[in-house]
């Protein structure tokens, strides 16, 4: 994937949510990431397109620190990717989501059990009150219907 031509956006005084700034990833002797700028502002929508292989998943995977690179720098909500610090990593995970390209869902639970899972884990979120987000969270995606079916009564898009 190469640095990409500056999009024309608004100027904005904030903070970027997502700053990157010439980061470098490499596989062995693969170079995939070779020097991506991105800057994301809270709110912002953006797409990131290019042919398979180029890079996408590796760059999304950088963000949540999944994967470890080699150059450039890269902070999410003003704070710098710490990989060896455990803790950091864990809170920066909890505000950083993803949708996994194999989708990634646990075929034993529900939909709706999916979508409970990570905040009744991590946040301890009670039971009533995880169900009640989880609904509202698959209407907005118009899932409304699917809160009791099971993963592979899904479509892959849904
Ligand atoms: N863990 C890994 N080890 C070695 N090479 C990898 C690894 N993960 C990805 N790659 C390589 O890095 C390159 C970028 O892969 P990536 O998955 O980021 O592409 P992508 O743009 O998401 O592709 P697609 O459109 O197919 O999802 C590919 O050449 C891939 O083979
Ligand atoms: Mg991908």
């Amino acid at each position: 994937m190469q640095p990409a031509a500056k999009p024309t956006m608004s100027p904005s005084t904030a903070p970027a949510i997502v700053e990157i700034k010439g980061l470098r990833k490499s596989f062995g002797t693969n170079e995939v990431l070779k020097g991506i700028d991105l800057q994301v502002q809270a709110g912002e929508v953006i797409a990131i397109i290019g042919k398979n292989g180029s890079g996408k998943s590796t760059l999304l995977r950088c963000i949540n620190g999944l994967e470890v690179f080699q150059s450039g720098s890269l902070t999410v909500d003003s704070k710098p990717l710490l990989h060896d610090n455990a803790l950091a990593m864990r809170a920066l995970r909890q505000r950083v989501g993803m949708i996994f390209q194999g989708f990634d869902l646990f075929p034993h639970l529900t939909v709706g059990k999916n979508v409970m899972l990570a905040p009744r884990l991590v946040k301890q979120q009670a039971d009533d009150a995880g169900t009640a987000q989880a609904k509202k969270l698959l209407a907005r995606v118009g899932l409304a219907e699917k809160f009791d079916a099971w993963p592979d009564q899904l479509s892959g898009g849904q």
